[in-house]
Protein backbone atom coordinates (compact mmCIF):
# COMPACT_ATOMS: atom_id res chain seq x y z
CA UNK A 1 0.00 0.00 0.00
CA UNK A 2 2.93 2.48 0.09
CA UNK A 3 3.21 2.69 -3.12
CA UNK A 4 0.99 4.71 -6.24
CA UNK A 5 1.27 4.26 -10.00
CA UNK A 6 -0.29 7.29 -11.41
CA UNK A 7 -1.30 8.01 -14.93
CA UNK A 8 -0.53 11.51 -15.75
CA UNK A 9 -2.07 14.24 -18.37
CA UNK A 10 -5.41 13.83 -16.29
CA UNK A 11 -8.20 16.97 -16.16
CA UNK A 12 -9.66 16.53 -12.61
CA UNK A 13 -13.03 17.35 -12.72
CA UNK A 14 -16.49 17.37 -10.06
CA UNK A 15 -17.36 17.02 -6.77
CA UNK A 16 -15.71 16.16 -3.65
CA UNK A 17 -16.92 16.02 -0.44
CA UNK A 18 -14.38 17.45 2.54
CA UNK A 19 -13.67 15.48 5.65
CA UNK A 20 -13.33 16.69 9.10
CA UNK A 21 -10.37 18.92 10.03
CA UNK A 22 -7.47 16.50 11.10
CA UNK A 23 -6.02 19.69 12.84
CA UNK A 24 -9.05 19.99 14.89
CA UNK A 25 -10.19 16.63 15.50
CA UNK A 26 -6.74 15.44 17.29
CA UNK A 27 -6.64 18.30 20.00
CA UNK A 28 -10.62 17.80 20.83
CA UNK A 29 -10.22 14.22 21.38
CA UNK A 30 -7.01 14.58 23.40
CA UNK A 31 -9.28 17.63 25.33
CA UNK A 32 -11.76 14.82 26.62
CA UNK A 33 -9.28 13.85 29.25
CA UNK A 34 -10.20 17.20 31.03
CA UNK A 35 -13.54 15.65 31.81
CA UNK A 36 -15.00 12.34 33.27
CA UNK A 37 -18.44 12.91 31.69
CA UNK A 38 -19.64 11.20 28.52
CA UNK A 39 -18.70 13.28 25.13
CA UNK A 40 -20.02 12.76 21.32
CA UNK A 41 -18.00 13.77 18.25
CA UNK A 42 -19.13 14.42 14.94
CA UNK A 43 -17.57 14.96 11.34
CA UNK A 44 -14.00 12.77 12.99
CA UNK A 45 -12.46 11.80 9.98
CA UNK A 46 -12.01 8.62 11.29
CA UNK A 47 -9.63 6.53 8.92
CA UNK A 48 -6.57 9.04 9.22
CA UNK A 49 -3.82 6.76 11.30
CA UNK A 50 -2.64 9.83 13.02
CA UNK A 51 -6.73 9.62 14.55
CA UNK A 52 -6.64 6.20 14.60
CA UNK A 53 -3.29 6.46 16.85
CA UNK A 54 -4.63 9.34 19.25
CA UNK A 55 -7.39 6.84 19.92
CA UNK A 56 -5.02 4.16 20.82
CA UNK A 57 -3.29 6.36 23.38
CA UNK A 58 -6.64 7.74 24.84
CA UNK A 59 -7.88 4.01 25.32
CA UNK A 60 -4.54 2.80 26.94
CA UNK A 61 -5.04 5.70 29.57
CA UNK A 62 -8.30 3.82 30.37
CA UNK A 63 -11.06 5.77 28.27
CA UNK A 64 -13.49 4.17 26.71
CA UNK A 65 -14.06 4.69 22.60
CA UNK A 66 -16.32 3.44 20.43
CA UNK A 67 -17.49 4.63 16.87
CA UNK A 68 -21.07 4.08 14.92
CA UNK A 69 -20.69 6.83 12.64
CA UNK A 70 -20.12 9.44 15.68
CA UNK A 71 -17.41 8.75 18.16
CA UNK A 72 -18.61 8.10 21.70
CA UNK A 73 -16.05 8.71 24.29
CA UNK A 74 -16.09 7.92 27.55
CA UNK A 75 -13.13 9.15 29.99
CA UNK A 76 -14.26 8.49 33.60
CA UNK A 77 -11.81 5.21 33.76
CA UNK A 78 -8.79 6.94 33.05
CA UNK A 79 -6.60 5.37 35.73
CA UNK A 80 -2.88 5.35 33.65
CA UNK A 81 -0.97 9.00 33.71
CA UNK A 82 1.76 7.49 31.45
CA UNK A 83 1.72 7.21 27.87
CA UNK A 84 3.50 4.44 26.06
CA UNK A 85 6.79 5.46 24.11
CA UNK A 86 5.98 3.68 20.51
CA UNK A 87 2.23 5.64 20.15
CA UNK A 88 3.54 9.23 21.56
CA UNK A 89 6.14 8.79 18.85
CA UNK A 90 3.91 8.58 16.28
CA UNK A 91 2.69 11.71 16.16
CA UNK A 92 2.97 15.40 17.09
CA UNK A 93 -0.81 15.95 18.17
CA UNK A 94 -0.15 13.63 21.56
CA UNK A 95 2.08 16.25 23.17
CA UNK A 96 -1.53 17.27 23.78
CA UNK A 97 -1.86 14.72 26.28
CA UNK A 98 0.33 16.07 28.63
CA UNK A 99 -1.77 19.66 29.62
CA UNK A 100 -5.29 17.67 30.13
CA UNK A 101 -3.55 14.93 32.28
CA UNK A 102 -2.28 17.29 34.50
CA UNK A 103 -5.02 19.73 35.44
CA UNK A 104 -7.68 16.99 35.99
CA UNK A 105 -5.25 14.53 37.60
CA UNK A 106 -2.06 16.81 38.80
CA UNK A 107 0.22 14.51 37.25
CA UNK A 108 1.52 13.32 33.60
CA UNK A 109 4.41 11.65 32.01
CA UNK A 110 4.56 11.44 28.18
CA UNK A 111 7.73 11.28 26.01
CA UNK A 112 8.62 14.42 23.44
CA UNK A 113 6.15 13.42 20.63
CA UNK A 114 6.99 12.79 16.97
CA UNK A 115 5.44 14.67 13.70
CA UNK A 116 6.32 15.49 10.42
CA UNK A 117 10.11 16.11 9.78
CA UNK A 118 9.37 19.65 8.63
CA UNK A 119 11.73 21.38 11.32
CA UNK A 120 12.88 20.33 14.86
CA UNK A 121 9.61 20.76 16.26
CA UNK A 122 10.49 21.98 19.76
CA UNK A 123 8.03 22.08 22.81
CA UNK A 124 9.38 24.53 24.72
CA UNK A 125 6.77 26.98 24.31
CA UNK A 126 3.99 24.37 25.99
CA UNK A 127 6.28 23.38 29.05
CA UNK A 128 6.90 27.36 29.52
CA UNK A 129 3.06 27.90 29.54
CA UNK A 130 2.12 25.15 32.11
CA UNK A 131 5.57 26.12 34.27
CA UNK A 132 4.18 29.35 34.11
CA UNK A 133 0.76 28.16 35.51
CA UNK A 134 2.37 26.23 38.17
CA UNK A 135 3.23 23.44 36.84
CA UNK A 136 6.96 21.14 37.78
CA UNK A 137 8.55 19.59 34.83
CA UNK A 138 11.75 17.17 34.71
CA UNK A 139 12.85 16.24 31.72
CA UNK A 140 14.79 12.93 32.01
CA UNK A 141 15.66 10.57 28.52
CA UNK A 142 13.23 12.55 26.18
CA UNK A 143 10.27 11.79 28.79
CA UNK A 144 8.39 14.93 30.45
CA UNK A 145 7.62 14.30 33.81
CA UNK A 146 4.66 16.96 34.72
CA UNK A 147 3.01 17.11 38.45
CA UNK A 148 1.05 20.38 40.18
CA UNK A 149 -0.01 20.32 43.93
CA UNK A 150 -3.53 21.10 43.71
CA UNK A 151 -4.98 22.75 41.08
CA UNK A 152 -2.91 24.79 38.70
CA UNK A 153 -2.88 28.87 38.54
CA UNK A 154 -4.73 31.19 36.17
CA UNK A 155 -2.37 33.65 34.70
CA UNK A 156 -1.24 35.94 31.61
CA UNK A 157 1.39 34.52 29.51
CA UNK A 158 2.54 36.09 26.55
CA UNK A 159 3.58 33.99 24.00
CA UNK A 160 7.42 34.33 22.61
CA UNK A 161 6.18 32.95 19.14
CA UNK A 162 3.22 32.27 18.13
CA UNK A 163 2.25 28.50 17.98
CA UNK A 164 -1.14 26.67 17.43
CA UNK A 165 0.12 23.75 19.69
CA UNK A 166 0.94 25.46 22.90
CA UNK A 167 -1.81 27.78 22.53
CA UNK A 168 -4.21 24.43 22.20
CA UNK A 169 -1.80 22.80 25.36
CA UNK A 170 -1.86 26.33 27.37
CA UNK A 171 -5.43 27.01 27.00
CA UNK A 172 -6.52 22.91 27.59
CA UNK A 173 -4.36 23.37 30.81
CA UNK A 174 -6.18 26.88 31.81
CA UNK A 175 -9.48 25.36 31.70
CA UNK A 176 -9.05 23.82 34.99
CA UNK A 177 -6.95 26.15 36.60
CA UNK A 178 -7.94 28.09 39.47
CA UNK A 179 -8.46 32.23 38.30
CA UNK A 180 -8.08 33.64 34.85
CA UNK A 181 -5.31 33.11 32.42
CA UNK A 182 -4.88 35.31 29.33
CA UNK A 183 -3.09 34.02 26.52
CA UNK A 184 -1.32 37.29 24.63
CA UNK A 185 -0.22 36.78 21.22
CA UNK A 186 -1.97 34.07 20.78
CA UNK A 187 -2.46 31.75 17.85
CA UNK A 188 -5.67 32.42 15.79
CA UNK A 189 -6.40 29.20 13.95
CA UNK A 190 -10.15 28.07 12.85
CA UNK A 191 -8.83 25.02 14.68
CA UNK A 192 -8.28 27.11 17.91
CA UNK A 193 -11.94 28.60 17.89
CA UNK A 194 -13.26 25.05 17.20
CA UNK A 195 -11.36 23.91 20.37
CA UNK A 196 -12.16 26.19 22.37
CA UNK A 197 -16.25 26.04 21.05
CA UNK A 198 -15.89 22.18 21.84
CA UNK A 199 -14.72 23.21 25.38
CA UNK A 200 -16.92 25.47 26.09
CA UNK A 201 -19.87 22.94 25.05
CA UNK A 202 -18.66 20.93 27.85
CA UNK A 203 -18.69 23.72 30.78
CA UNK A 204 -15.31 25.66 30.22
CA UNK A 205 -15.40 29.47 30.46
CA UNK A 206 -12.82 30.78 27.34
CA UNK A 207 -13.17 33.87 25.70
CA UNK A 208 -11.44 35.33 22.78
CA UNK A 209 -10.41 32.36 20.60
CA UNK A 210 -9.52 33.35 17.09
CA UNK A 211 -8.32 36.66 18.58
CA UNK A 212 -4.61 37.27 19.56
CA UNK A 213 -5.89 37.43 23.31
CA UNK A 214 -7.70 34.44 24.54
CA UNK A 215 -9.36 34.83 28.09
CA UNK A 216 -9.87 31.61 30.18
CA UNK A 217 -11.71 31.51 33.64
CA UNK A 218 -10.99 28.49 35.45
CA UNK A 219 -13.64 25.82 36.40
CA UNK A 220 -13.69 23.00 39.37
CA UNK A 221 -14.98 20.41 36.61
CA UNK A 222 -15.70 20.14 33.44
CA UNK A 223 -19.45 18.17 31.94
CA UNK A 224 -20.18 16.31 28.74
CA UNK A 225 -21.51 17.13 25.59
CA UNK A 226 -21.74 17.02 21.77
CA UNK A 227 -19.40 18.88 19.26
CA UNK A 228 -19.33 18.43 15.71
CA UNK A 229 -15.54 19.14 14.21
CA UNK A 230 -14.98 21.96 11.38
CA UNK A 231 -14.30 20.59 8.13
CA UNK A 232 -10.83 19.97 7.07
CA UNK A 233 -9.58 24.08 5.87
CA UNK A 234 -6.29 22.13 4.26
CA UNK A 235 -7.98 19.17 2.73
CA UNK A 236 -10.47 21.48 0.86
CA UNK A 237 -7.05 23.71 -0.40
CA UNK A 238 -5.32 20.74 -1.67
CA UNK A 239 -8.62 19.70 -3.72
CA UNK A 240 -9.09 23.55 -4.96
CA UNK A 241 -5.63 23.18 -6.21
CA UNK A 242 -5.79 19.75 -7.80
CA UNK A 243 -8.57 21.56 -10.34
CA UNK A 244 -6.25 24.73 -10.83
CA UNK A 245 -3.13 22.62 -11.70
CA UNK A 246 -4.73 20.40 -14.11
CA UNK A 247 -6.91 22.65 -15.67
CA UNK A 248 -10.18 21.76 -14.04
CA UNK A 249 -13.62 22.31 -12.29
CA UNK A 250 -14.47 21.24 -9.19
CA UNK A 251 -17.15 21.66 -6.25
CA UNK A 252 -16.19 20.96 -2.97
CA UNK A 253 -19.40 20.40 -0.85
CA UNK A 254 -19.26 19.92 2.77
CA UNK A 255 -16.47 23.22 3.65
CA UNK A 256 -16.53 26.68 5.17
CA UNK A 257 -14.98 29.19 2.92
CA UNK A 258 -14.45 31.80 5.60
CA UNK A 259 -11.82 29.55 6.82
CA UNK A 260 -9.75 29.48 3.53
CA UNK A 261 -9.76 33.51 2.23
CA UNK A 262 -5.79 33.69 1.75
CA UNK A 263 -5.97 30.20 -0.16
CA UNK A 264 -8.85 31.89 -2.49
CA UNK A 265 -7.22 35.05 -2.95
CA UNK A 266 -4.28 33.54 -4.19
CA UNK A 267 -6.26 31.11 -6.26
CA UNK A 268 -7.76 33.61 -8.11
CA UNK A 269 -4.92 36.09 -8.68
CA UNK A 270 -3.78 32.51 -10.58
CA UNK A 271 -6.47 32.89 -12.57
CA UNK A 272 -8.94 30.68 -11.66
CA UNK A 273 -13.20 31.53 -11.20
CA UNK A 274 -13.64 31.23 -7.74
CA UNK A 275 -17.40 31.00 -6.32
CA UNK A 276 -18.45 30.55 -2.79
CA UNK A 277 -21.65 29.78 -0.83
CA UNK A 278 -22.53 28.53 2.75
CA UNK A 279 -20.49 25.64 3.04
CA UNK A 280 -19.22 25.15 -0.93
CA UNK A 281 -16.89 26.40 -2.88
CA UNK A 282 -16.39 25.70 -6.67
CA UNK A 283 -12.98 26.73 -8.98
CA UNK A 284 -13.15 26.90 -12.46
CA UNK A 285 -9.44 26.90 -14.36
CA UNK A 286 -10.59 25.27 -17.65
CA UNK A 287 -8.20 25.44 -20.75
CA UNK A 288 -6.57 28.15 -18.70
CA UNK A 289 -3.02 28.20 -17.26
CA UNK A 290 -2.70 29.13 -13.71
CA UNK A 291 -0.63 32.56 -13.51
CA UNK A 292 2.88 32.32 -11.28
CA UNK A 293 2.42 33.63 -7.77
CA UNK A 294 4.76 35.20 -5.21
CA UNK A 295 3.40 33.85 -1.61
CA UNK A 296 4.72 34.16 1.80
CA UNK A 297 3.86 31.73 4.42
CA UNK A 298 2.23 33.00 8.13
CA UNK A 299 0.21 32.59 10.87
CA UNK A 300 -3.58 32.44 10.21
CA UNK A 301 -5.24 34.36 8.78
CA UNK A 302 -2.15 34.80 6.34
CA UNK A 303 -1.26 32.03 3.79
CA UNK A 304 -0.89 28.47 5.76
CA UNK A 305 2.23 26.37 5.61
CA UNK A 306 0.25 23.82 5.40
CA UNK A 307 -0.64 24.50 1.44
CA UNK A 308 3.09 25.60 0.38
CA UNK A 309 3.48 22.48 -1.22
CA UNK A 310 0.52 22.54 -2.94
CA UNK A 311 1.17 25.93 -4.47
CA UNK A 312 4.99 25.39 -5.37
CA UNK A 313 3.26 22.52 -8.11
CA UNK A 314 1.28 25.16 -9.03
CA UNK A 315 4.11 27.65 -9.22
CA UNK A 316 5.86 24.83 -11.20
CA UNK A 317 3.30 24.71 -14.06
CA UNK A 318 2.27 28.20 -14.15
CA UNK A 319 2.85 31.52 -16.71
CA UNK A 320 5.95 33.42 -15.33
CA UNK A 321 8.25 33.06 -12.43
CA UNK A 322 6.43 32.75 -9.01
CA UNK A 323 8.20 32.44 -5.37
CA UNK A 324 7.60 30.74 -2.13
CA UNK A 325 8.90 32.12 1.53
CA UNK A 326 8.50 29.98 4.56
CA UNK A 327 8.99 31.65 7.63
CA UNK A 328 6.77 28.79 9.79
CA UNK A 329 8.69 25.80 9.74
CA UNK A 330 12.34 25.64 9.40
CA UNK A 331 12.78 22.71 6.74
CA UNK A 332 9.56 22.12 4.87
CA UNK A 333 11.09 22.17 0.97
CA UNK A 334 12.38 18.83 0.86
CA UNK A 335 9.92 17.71 -1.21
CA UNK A 336 11.32 20.17 -4.10
CA UNK A 337 13.60 17.76 -5.14
CA UNK A 338 11.29 15.47 -6.04
CA UNK A 339 9.64 18.04 -8.07
CA UNK A 340 12.47 18.39 -10.33
CA UNK A 341 13.08 15.22 -10.69
CA UNK A 342 9.42 15.71 -12.74
CA UNK A 343 10.83 18.70 -14.52
CA UNK A 344 10.48 21.38 -12.42
CA UNK A 345 12.64 23.96 -12.21
CA UNK A 346 12.59 25.70 -9.06
CA UNK A 347 15.97 26.81 -6.79
CA UNK A 348 16.06 27.48 -2.92
CA UNK A 349 17.32 30.21 -1.78
CA UNK A 350 17.25 30.47 2.35
CA UNK A 351 13.82 29.89 2.97
CA UNK A 352 12.07 31.10 -0.44
CA UNK A 353 11.62 29.15 -3.70
CA UNK A 354 12.14 30.51 -6.91
CA UNK A 355 10.11 28.38 -9.11
CA UNK A 356 10.52 29.29 -13.21
CA UNK A 357 6.96 28.39 -14.59
CA UNK A 358 6.97 24.71 -16.75
CA UNK A 359 4.45 24.12 -19.41
CA UNK A 360 4.59 20.01 -18.54
CA UNK A 361 6.08 17.91 -16.03
CA UNK A 362 7.36 14.35 -16.81
CA UNK A 363 6.72 11.23 -15.02
CA UNK A 364 9.19 9.68 -12.56
CA UNK A 365 9.84 7.20 -9.42
CA UNK A 366 9.63 10.13 -6.95
CA UNK A 367 9.29 9.79 -3.04
CA UNK A 368 7.03 11.34 -0.30
CA UNK A 369 8.87 13.24 2.60
CA UNK A 370 5.72 14.34 4.68
CA UNK A 371 1.95 14.99 4.88
CA UNK A 372 1.32 17.99 2.73
CA UNK A 373 4.30 16.77 0.23
CA UNK A 374 3.16 13.46 -0.45
CA UNK A 375 -0.84 14.72 -1.76
CA UNK A 376 1.85 17.33 -3.59
CA UNK A 377 3.77 14.98 -5.26
CA UNK A 378 0.44 12.54 -6.17
CA UNK A 379 -1.30 15.90 -7.84
CA UNK A 380 2.39 16.21 -9.92
CA UNK A 381 1.39 12.78 -11.02
CA UNK A 382 -2.39 13.17 -11.99
CA UNK A 383 -0.77 16.45 -14.58
CA UNK A 384 2.13 15.17 -15.64
CA UNK A 385 3.63 13.23 -18.96
CA UNK A 386 3.12 9.73 -18.85
CA UNK A 387 3.13 7.38 -14.97
CA UNK A 388 4.63 8.46 -12.10
CA UNK A 389 5.33 6.06 -8.87
CA UNK A 390 4.76 7.88 -5.94
CA UNK A 391 6.59 6.50 -3.48
CA UNK A 392 6.61 6.08 0.95
CA UNK A 393 2.66 7.07 0.50
CA UNK A 394 2.19 6.17 4.50
CA UNK A 395 2.66 9.92 5.39
CA UNK A 396 -0.62 10.45 3.07
CA UNK A 397 -3.18 8.79 5.06
CA UNK A 398 -1.95 10.14 8.14
CA UNK A 399 -4.26 13.85 7.24
CA UNK A 400 -5.73 12.56 4.16
CA UNK A 401 -9.29 10.29 3.91
CA UNK A 402 -9.06 8.39 0.56
CA UNK A 403 -7.16 10.38 -0.91
CA UNK A 404 -6.54 8.27 -4.47
CA UNK A 405 -10.33 7.34 -4.44
CA UNK A 406 -11.58 10.67 -3.87
CA UNK A 407 -9.13 12.15 -7.02
CA UNK A 408 -9.86 8.97 -9.09
CA UNK A 409 -13.99 9.85 -8.97
CA UNK A 410 -12.54 13.47 -9.98
CA UNK A 411 -11.06 11.75 -13.81
CA UNK A 412 -7.58 10.81 -12.25
CA UNK A 413 -6.05 7.20 -12.93
CA UNK A 414 -4.65 6.47 -9.43
CA UNK A 415 -3.61 2.64 -8.70
CA UNK A 416 -2.52 1.17 -5.84
CA UNK A 417 1.06 -0.93 -5.79
C1 LIG B 1 0.27 22.58 14.01
O1 LIG B 1 1.58 22.14 14.28
C2 LIG B 1 -0.26 21.65 12.91
N1 LIG B 1 -0.24 20.27 13.39
C3 LIG B 1 0.64 21.77 11.68
O2 LIG B 1 0.05 20.96 10.66
C4 LIG B 1 0.65 23.22 11.21
O3 LIG B 1 1.54 23.34 10.11
C5 LIG B 1 1.13 24.11 12.36
O4 LIG B 1 0.27 23.93 13.51
C6 LIG B 1 1.11 25.58 11.99
O5 LIG B 1 -0.16 25.95 11.58
C7 LIG B 1 -1.28 19.81 14.11
O6 LIG B 1 -2.21 20.53 14.42
C8 LIG B 1 -1.22 18.36 14.52
P1 LIG B 1 3.21 25.43 15.83
P2 LIG B 1 2.38 22.71 15.58
O7 LIG B 1 3.35 25.13 17.26
O8 LIG B 1 1.41 22.93 16.68
C9 LIG B 1 7.73 26.60 16.62
C10 LIG B 1 -0.04 19.32 8.98
O9 LIG B 1 0.51 19.20 7.87
N2 LIG B 1 7.51 26.12 18.00
O10 LIG B 1 2.25 26.48 15.39
O11 LIG B 1 3.54 21.83 15.82
C11 LIG B 1 7.70 25.47 15.60
O12 LIG B 1 8.95 24.83 15.51
C12 LIG B 1 0.77 19.81 10.17
O13 LIG B 1 -1.25 19.07 9.21
C13 LIG B 1 8.50 26.36 18.95
O14 LIG B 1 9.53 26.96 18.67
O15 LIG B 1 2.87 24.11 15.01
C14 LIG B 1 7.33 26.21 14.34
O16 LIG B 1 8.50 26.79 13.79
C15 LIG B 1 2.22 20.10 9.81
N3 LIG B 1 8.29 25.91 20.21
C16 LIG B 1 6.41 27.33 14.83
O17 LIG B 1 6.65 27.46 16.24
C17 LIG B 1 7.14 25.25 20.57
O18 LIG B 1 7.01 24.88 21.77
C18 LIG B 1 4.93 27.02 14.65
O19 LIG B 1 4.67 25.77 15.25
C19 LIG B 1 6.16 25.02 19.59
C20 LIG B 1 6.35 25.46 18.30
Amino acid sequence: MNKLCIEGNKNLNGSVTISGSKNAALPILFMTILTEEKIKIKNVPINLTDINIALQLLVYLGVKVTYKKVLYIDPSAINIFYAPYYLIKKIRASIWILAPLLARFGKAKIFFPGGCKIGNRPIDLHLKGLIKLGATINLHNNCINASVKGRLQGKYILMEKISVGATITIMSAATLARGITVIDNAACEPEIIDIANFLNTIGANIVGAGSKKIYIKGVLKLTGGTHQVIPDRIETGTFLVAAAVSRGHIICHKTEPKHLKSVLIQLTQAGAKIKTGKDWITLDMRNKRPKALNICTSPYPGFPTDMQAQFALLNSISQGIGTITETVFENRFIYISELINMGAKIKLKNNTIICYGMPKLSSSNVFCSDLRASATLILAGCIAFGVTTVNKTYHLIRGYESFPEKLNKLGADIKTM
